[in-house]
Protein backbone atom coordinates (compact mmCIF):
# COMPACT_ATOMS: atom_id res chain seq x y z
CA UNK A 1 0.00 0.00 0.00
CA UNK A 2 0.86 3.89 -0.53
CA UNK A 3 0.98 6.67 0.73
CA UNK A 4 -2.19 8.78 1.28
CA UNK A 5 -1.90 12.62 1.22
CA UNK A 6 -3.75 14.68 3.43
CA UNK A 7 -4.34 18.47 2.60
CA UNK A 8 -5.58 20.51 5.62
CA UNK A 9 -3.61 17.65 8.08
CA UNK A 10 -3.04 20.44 9.96
CA UNK A 11 -6.55 21.60 10.46
CA UNK A 12 -9.10 20.14 12.39
CA UNK A 13 -10.79 17.15 10.60
CA UNK A 14 -7.54 16.62 8.64
CA UNK A 15 -5.69 15.73 11.79
CA UNK A 16 -8.13 13.72 12.98
CA UNK A 17 -7.91 11.98 9.74
CA UNK A 18 -4.28 11.82 9.45
CA UNK A 19 -4.49 10.30 13.43
CA UNK A 20 -6.80 7.44 12.08
CA UNK A 21 -4.86 6.50 9.01
CA UNK A 22 -1.79 6.50 11.08
CA UNK A 23 -3.40 4.47 13.45
CA UNK A 24 -4.47 1.85 11.01
CA UNK A 25 -0.78 1.62 9.72
CA UNK A 26 -1.22 3.70 6.90
CA UNK A 27 1.76 6.28 6.10
CA UNK A 28 0.38 10.32 5.32
CA UNK A 29 2.25 12.92 3.47
CA UNK A 30 0.13 15.92 5.06
CA UNK A 31 -0.14 19.33 3.27
CA UNK A 32 -0.87 22.67 5.17
CA UNK A 33 -0.27 25.96 5.16
CA UNK A 34 -0.75 26.93 8.87
CA UNK A 35 -2.57 30.43 7.83
CA UNK A 36 -3.53 32.44 10.41
CA UNK A 37 -7.28 32.37 10.42
CA UNK A 38 -7.52 31.06 13.40
CA UNK A 39 -4.45 30.33 15.91
CA UNK A 40 -1.52 28.67 14.54
CA UNK A 41 -0.66 27.44 17.86
CA UNK A 42 -3.65 25.13 17.38
CA UNK A 43 -2.34 23.63 14.56
CA UNK A 44 0.88 23.17 15.34
CA UNK A 45 -0.31 21.64 18.60
CA UNK A 46 -1.88 19.12 16.31
CA UNK A 47 1.13 18.72 13.98
CA UNK A 48 2.75 17.63 16.97
CA UNK A 49 0.56 15.29 18.36
CA UNK A 50 0.20 13.67 15.24
CA UNK A 51 4.28 13.53 14.92
CA UNK A 52 4.20 12.17 18.17
CA UNK A 53 2.11 9.46 17.73
CA UNK A 54 3.21 8.34 14.10
CA UNK A 55 5.98 5.11 13.42
CA UNK A 56 9.29 7.00 12.49
CA UNK A 57 8.66 7.61 8.90
CA UNK A 58 4.93 7.11 8.66
CA UNK A 59 3.95 10.93 8.74
CA UNK A 60 5.92 13.58 7.29
CA UNK A 61 4.85 17.41 6.42
CA UNK A 62 5.03 19.44 3.91
CA UNK A 63 3.83 23.67 4.61
CA UNK A 64 2.45 24.69 1.31
CA UNK A 65 -0.30 27.20 -0.04
CA UNK A 66 -2.82 25.00 -2.06
CA UNK A 67 -2.85 27.98 -4.33
CA UNK A 68 1.49 27.87 -4.90
CA UNK A 69 0.26 25.35 -8.11
CA UNK A 70 3.79 24.54 -8.90
CA UNK A 71 4.68 23.71 -5.45
CA UNK A 72 1.87 21.55 -5.10
CA UNK A 73 2.74 19.58 -8.76
CA UNK A 74 6.60 19.52 -7.07
CA UNK A 75 5.32 17.51 -4.62
CA UNK A 76 3.41 15.53 -5.80
CA UNK A 77 5.21 14.94 -8.81
CA UNK A 78 8.51 14.05 -6.30
CA UNK A 79 6.31 11.21 -4.10
CA UNK A 80 5.09 8.44 -6.99
CA UNK A 81 4.21 6.73 -3.84
CA UNK A 82 0.95 8.84 -3.08
CA UNK A 83 -1.69 6.62 -4.60
CA UNK A 84 -4.79 8.10 -2.05
CA UNK A 85 -5.43 11.83 -2.10
CA UNK A 86 -8.09 13.38 1.15
CA UNK A 87 -7.96 16.80 0.15
CA UNK A 88 -9.77 19.43 3.41
CA UNK A 89 -7.81 21.60 3.15
CA UNK A 90 -9.82 24.93 2.17
CA UNK A 91 -10.42 28.30 3.64
CA UNK A 92 -13.48 27.33 5.88
CA UNK A 93 -15.95 29.88 7.88
CA UNK A 94 -18.95 31.24 5.97
CA UNK A 95 -19.15 34.79 8.20
CA UNK A 96 -15.42 34.88 6.96
CA UNK A 97 -16.29 35.22 3.49
CA UNK A 98 -18.04 38.32 3.92
CA UNK A 99 -14.87 40.11 4.89
CA UNK A 100 -12.00 38.49 2.54
CA UNK A 101 -13.81 36.87 -0.59
CA UNK A 102 -10.11 36.43 -1.87
CA UNK A 103 -8.96 33.86 0.62
CA UNK A 104 -11.79 31.78 -0.68
CA UNK A 105 -11.12 31.73 -4.22
CA UNK A 106 -7.65 31.00 -3.81
CA UNK A 107 -7.61 28.30 -1.57
CA UNK A 108 -11.05 26.64 -2.45
CA UNK A 109 -10.93 27.11 -6.34
CA UNK A 110 -6.95 27.58 -7.14
CA UNK A 111 -6.09 25.42 -4.14
CA UNK A 112 -8.86 22.51 -5.36
CA UNK A 113 -7.37 22.83 -9.06
CA UNK A 114 -4.02 22.09 -8.03
CA UNK A 115 -4.71 19.29 -6.37
CA UNK A 116 -7.01 17.93 -9.52
CA UNK A 117 -4.18 18.81 -11.93
CA UNK A 118 -1.41 16.68 -9.59
CA UNK A 119 -4.07 13.82 -9.76
CA UNK A 120 -4.06 14.06 -13.22
CA UNK A 121 -0.52 14.15 -14.20
CA UNK A 122 -0.22 11.00 -11.82
CA UNK A 123 -1.37 9.23 -14.78
CA UNK A 124 -3.64 6.87 -12.67
CA UNK A 125 -1.21 6.27 -9.54
CA UNK A 126 -3.58 7.99 -7.58
CA UNK A 127 -6.28 6.05 -8.00
CA UNK A 128 -8.57 7.59 -5.30
CA UNK A 129 -9.62 11.55 -4.47
CA UNK A 130 -12.07 12.24 -1.90
CA UNK A 131 -12.69 15.76 -0.77
CA UNK A 132 -14.51 18.22 1.60
CA UNK A 133 -17.41 19.83 0.17
CA UNK A 134 -19.91 21.16 2.87
CA UNK A 135 -23.57 20.96 3.61
CA UNK A 136 -23.91 24.82 2.70
CA UNK A 137 -23.94 23.95 -1.28
CA UNK A 138 -28.09 23.24 -0.31
CA UNK A 139 -28.32 27.23 0.49
CA UNK A 140 -31.15 28.26 2.28
CA UNK A 141 -33.98 25.95 3.09
CA UNK A 142 -36.99 26.11 4.78
CA UNK A 143 -38.57 23.04 3.71
CA UNK A 144 -37.70 21.18 7.00
CA UNK A 145 -36.83 18.30 4.85
CA UNK A 146 -33.67 16.08 4.82
CA UNK A 147 -30.99 17.21 1.87
CA UNK A 148 -30.67 14.92 -0.53
CA UNK A 149 -27.36 14.31 -2.72
CA UNK A 150 -30.14 14.63 -5.70
CA UNK A 151 -31.62 17.62 -4.48
CA UNK A 152 -30.72 21.11 -6.63
CA UNK A 153 -27.94 22.96 -5.25
CA UNK A 154 -27.48 25.89 -7.24
CA UNK A 155 -28.33 28.79 -4.68
CA UNK A 156 -25.43 29.27 -2.24
CA UNK A 157 -26.31 31.70 0.26
CA UNK A 158 -22.05 32.54 0.99
CA UNK A 159 -19.42 32.98 -0.96
CA UNK A 160 -18.18 30.30 0.83
CA UNK A 161 -20.75 27.91 -0.72
CA UNK A 162 -19.96 29.37 -4.21
CA UNK A 163 -16.28 28.35 -3.64
CA UNK A 164 -17.11 24.68 -2.86
CA UNK A 165 -19.40 24.29 -4.97
CA UNK A 166 -16.87 25.41 -7.88
CA UNK A 167 -14.56 22.71 -6.28
CA UNK A 168 -17.46 19.76 -6.81
CA UNK A 169 -17.77 21.14 -10.24
CA UNK A 170 -14.28 21.60 -11.48
CA UNK A 171 -14.15 17.70 -9.82
CA UNK A 172 -17.04 16.35 -12.08
CA UNK A 173 -15.37 18.32 -15.70
CA UNK A 174 -11.65 16.65 -14.13
CA UNK A 175 -13.69 13.26 -13.68
CA UNK A 176 -15.38 13.65 -17.26
CA UNK A 177 -12.53 14.96 -19.25
CA UNK A 178 -9.93 12.47 -17.56
CA UNK A 179 -11.52 9.45 -16.23
CA UNK A 180 -10.39 10.49 -12.04
CA UNK A 181 -12.30 8.42 -9.85
CA UNK A 182 -13.47 10.99 -7.11
CA UNK A 183 -15.54 11.51 -4.15
CA UNK A 184 -16.84 14.42 -2.99
CA UNK A 185 -17.89 14.45 0.82
CA UNK A 186 -20.84 17.28 1.91
CA UNK A 187 -19.67 17.57 6.01
CA UNK A 188 -22.58 18.94 8.28
CA UNK A 189 -21.33 21.31 11.21
CA UNK A 190 -18.85 19.05 12.54
CA UNK A 191 -17.54 19.41 16.17
CA UNK A 192 -15.57 17.31 18.66
CA UNK A 193 -12.06 17.62 20.18
CA UNK A 194 -9.22 19.57 18.62
CA UNK A 195 -11.92 21.32 16.71
CA UNK A 196 -12.12 24.92 15.50
CA UNK A 197 -12.09 28.43 17.37
CA UNK A 198 -14.45 30.34 15.04
CA UNK A 199 -17.23 28.06 15.52
CA UNK A 200 -20.08 28.84 17.71
CA UNK A 201 -19.87 25.57 19.87
CA UNK A 202 -16.26 26.55 21.02
CA UNK A 203 -17.39 30.18 20.91
CA UNK A 204 -19.61 29.61 23.52
CA UNK A 205 -17.41 27.26 25.54
CA UNK A 206 -14.85 30.07 25.81
CA UNK A 207 -16.76 33.12 26.31
CA UNK A 208 -18.86 30.74 29.32
CA UNK A 209 -15.91 29.93 30.75
CA UNK A 210 -15.06 33.59 31.34
CA UNK A 211 -18.08 34.82 32.40
CA UNK A 212 -18.54 36.56 28.98
CA UNK A 213 -22.28 36.42 27.17
CA UNK A 214 -22.61 34.10 24.33
CA UNK A 215 -24.46 35.14 21.01
CA UNK A 216 -27.24 33.90 19.39
CA UNK A 217 -28.22 34.70 15.65
CA UNK A 218 -31.46 34.31 14.51
CA UNK A 219 -32.04 35.14 17.91
CA UNK A 220 -31.72 31.10 18.43
CA UNK A 221 -33.70 29.98 16.32
CA UNK A 222 -31.01 27.84 14.18
CA UNK A 223 -31.22 24.47 13.59
CA UNK A 224 -27.95 22.68 12.86
CA UNK A 225 -27.36 18.60 11.83
CA UNK A 226 -24.37 18.63 14.24
CA UNK A 227 -21.55 15.55 13.48
CA UNK A 228 -19.15 14.24 15.91
CA UNK A 229 -15.56 14.48 14.32
CA UNK A 230 -15.30 10.53 14.39
CA UNK A 231 -18.09 10.05 12.47
CA UNK A 232 -17.03 12.61 9.78
CA UNK A 233 -13.93 10.61 9.93
CA UNK A 234 -15.01 6.82 9.88
CA UNK A 235 -17.29 8.22 6.75
CA UNK A 236 -14.04 9.42 4.80
CA UNK A 237 -12.38 6.50 5.27
CA UNK A 238 -15.31 4.50 4.39
CA UNK A 239 -15.92 6.54 1.44
CA UNK A 240 -11.53 6.15 0.70
CA UNK A 241 -11.22 2.76 0.87
CA UNK A 242 -14.31 1.90 -1.57
CA UNK A 243 -12.70 3.69 -4.47
CA UNK A 244 -15.30 3.96 -7.66
CA UNK A 245 -14.60 2.92 -11.38
CA UNK A 246 -12.73 4.59 -13.75
CA UNK A 247 -14.56 7.56 -14.93
CA UNK A 248 -16.91 7.79 -11.64
CA UNK A 249 -18.00 10.64 -9.59
CA UNK A 250 -19.71 10.76 -6.61
CA UNK A 251 -21.04 12.95 -3.88
CA UNK A 252 -22.33 12.07 -0.51
CA UNK A 253 -23.55 14.06 2.63
CA UNK A 254 -21.97 12.94 6.19
CA UNK A 255 -24.11 14.21 9.06
CA UNK A 256 -26.00 13.17 11.60
CA UNK A 257 -28.65 13.27 10.08
CA UNK A 258 -30.83 14.81 13.49
CA UNK A 259 -30.59 17.90 13.43
CA UNK A 260 -31.04 20.03 17.05
CA UNK A 261 -31.91 23.38 18.07
CA UNK A 262 -28.85 25.77 18.74
CA UNK A 263 -30.35 26.20 22.32
CA UNK A 264 -30.43 22.77 22.97
CA UNK A 265 -27.07 22.93 22.00
CA UNK A 266 -26.56 25.67 24.68
CA UNK A 267 -28.34 23.45 27.61
CA UNK A 268 -25.54 20.66 26.40
CA UNK A 269 -22.68 22.89 27.02
CA UNK A 270 -24.16 24.45 30.18
CA UNK A 271 -24.46 20.83 31.56
CA UNK A 272 -21.02 19.25 30.36
CA UNK A 273 -19.09 23.09 31.89
CA UNK A 274 -21.87 23.12 34.92
CA UNK A 275 -21.84 26.96 33.78
CA UNK A 276 -25.29 28.85 33.22
CA UNK A 277 -24.63 30.85 29.97
CA UNK A 278 -25.66 34.74 29.25
CA UNK A 279 -28.07 34.96 26.11
CA UNK A 280 -28.03 37.87 23.61
CA UNK A 281 -30.27 37.04 21.40
CA UNK A 282 -29.04 38.83 17.58
CA UNK A 283 -30.59 39.21 14.45
CA UNK A 284 -29.57 36.69 11.19
CA UNK A 285 -26.48 37.03 9.89
CA UNK A 286 -25.98 37.42 6.21
CA UNK A 287 -24.90 34.26 4.31
CA UNK A 288 -26.43 32.11 7.30
CA UNK A 289 -28.81 29.41 6.63
CA UNK A 290 -31.79 28.46 9.44
CA UNK A 291 -31.26 24.79 9.17
CA UNK A 292 -29.34 22.09 8.18
CA UNK A 293 -30.44 18.35 7.67
CA UNK A 294 -28.57 15.02 6.54
CA UNK A 295 -29.94 12.53 4.66
CA UNK A 296 -27.19 9.60 5.41
CA UNK A 297 -29.31 6.82 3.37
CA UNK A 298 -26.74 6.94 0.39
CA UNK A 299 -22.91 6.57 2.98
CA UNK A 300 -25.78 3.17 4.61
CA UNK A 301 -26.52 1.77 1.40
CA UNK A 302 -22.95 2.29 -0.38
CA UNK A 303 -20.68 1.27 2.42
CA UNK A 304 -22.54 0.67 5.52
CA UNK A 305 -21.54 3.97 7.33
CA UNK A 306 -24.11 5.19 9.88
CA UNK A 307 -22.91 8.19 12.85
CA UNK A 308 -23.25 6.91 16.30
CA UNK A 309 -22.73 9.65 18.74
CA UNK A 310 -25.66 11.92 19.79
CA UNK A 311 -24.66 15.40 20.08
CA UNK A 312 -24.69 15.47 24.49
CA UNK A 313 -22.12 13.03 24.51
CA UNK A 314 -20.00 14.62 21.54
CA UNK A 315 -20.05 17.86 23.46
CA UNK A 316 -18.94 16.19 26.51
CA UNK A 317 -15.97 14.49 25.26
CA UNK A 318 -15.09 18.26 23.07
CA UNK A 319 -15.55 19.32 27.02
CA UNK A 320 -13.33 17.23 28.45
CA UNK A 321 -10.84 17.56 25.72
CA UNK A 322 -10.58 21.12 25.94
CA UNK A 323 -10.13 20.70 30.21
CA UNK A 324 -7.00 18.67 29.11
CA UNK A 325 -5.43 20.91 26.35
CA UNK A 326 -6.28 24.61 28.01
CA UNK A 327 -5.62 23.11 31.46
N1 LIG B 1 -15.84 21.78 10.28
C1 LIG B 1 -16.99 21.82 9.62
O1 LIG B 1 -18.06 21.98 10.23
C2 LIG B 1 -17.04 21.64 8.12
C3 LIG B 1 -18.31 21.57 7.52
C4 LIG B 1 -18.39 21.41 6.15
C5 LIG B 1 -17.24 21.30 5.40
N2 LIG B 1 -16.02 21.39 5.99
C6 LIG B 1 -14.84 21.27 5.13
O2 LIG B 1 -13.97 20.33 5.71
C7 LIG B 1 -12.62 20.66 5.40
C8 LIG B 1 -11.81 20.73 6.68
O3 LIG B 1 -12.37 21.74 7.52
P1 LIG B 1 -11.95 21.95 9.03
O4 LIG B 1 -13.17 22.15 9.81
O5 LIG B 1 -10.97 20.92 9.43
O6 LIG B 1 -11.24 23.38 8.91
P2 LIG B 1 -9.78 23.87 9.35
O7 LIG B 1 -9.72 25.31 9.01
O8 LIG B 1 -9.49 23.47 10.74
O9 LIG B 1 -8.83 23.04 8.39
C9 LIG B 1 -8.49 23.46 7.10
C10 LIG B 1 -6.97 23.49 7.00
O10 LIG B 1 -6.62 23.89 5.68
C11 LIG B 1 -5.53 24.77 5.76
N3 LIG B 1 -5.55 25.67 4.60
C12 LIG B 1 -6.43 26.67 4.35
N4 LIG B 1 -6.10 27.29 3.21
C13 LIG B 1 -4.99 26.65 2.74
C14 LIG B 1 -4.18 26.84 1.60
N5 LIG B 1 -4.43 27.83 0.71
N6 LIG B 1 -3.12 26.02 1.42
C15 LIG B 1 -2.85 25.02 2.32
N7 LIG B 1 -3.58 24.81 3.41
C16 LIG B 1 -4.65 25.62 3.61
C17 LIG B 1 -5.70 25.53 7.05
O11 LIG B 1 -4.46 26.02 7.56
C18 LIG B 1 -6.33 24.49 7.97
O12 LIG B 1 -5.35 23.86 8.78
C19 LIG B 1 -12.68 21.97 4.63
O13 LIG B 1 -12.62 21.66 3.25
C20 LIG B 1 -14.03 22.55 4.98
O14 LIG B 1 -14.52 23.36 3.94
C21 LIG B 1 -15.90 21.55 7.33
Amino acid sequence: MGRVLVTGAAGFIGAHVSQALLARGEEVVGLDNLNPYYDPALKEARLQALTGQAAPGAFEFHRLDLADTEGVLGLMAARPDIDRVVHLGAQAGVRWSLEAPFAYTSANVTGHLSILEGVRRSEGRIGHTVYASTSSVYGSRQDGQPFRETDRAERPASLYAATKLAGEMMSKSYTDLYGLPQTGLRFFTVYGPWGRPDMAYWLFTDAMLKGQPIKLFNEGRMMRDFTYVDDIVTGILAALDHAPAAGTHRTYNIGNSRPEQLLDMVAFLEEALGVKAERVLLPMQPGDVPGTFADVSAMKRDFGWEPVTDLRTGLGRFVAWWRRYFG
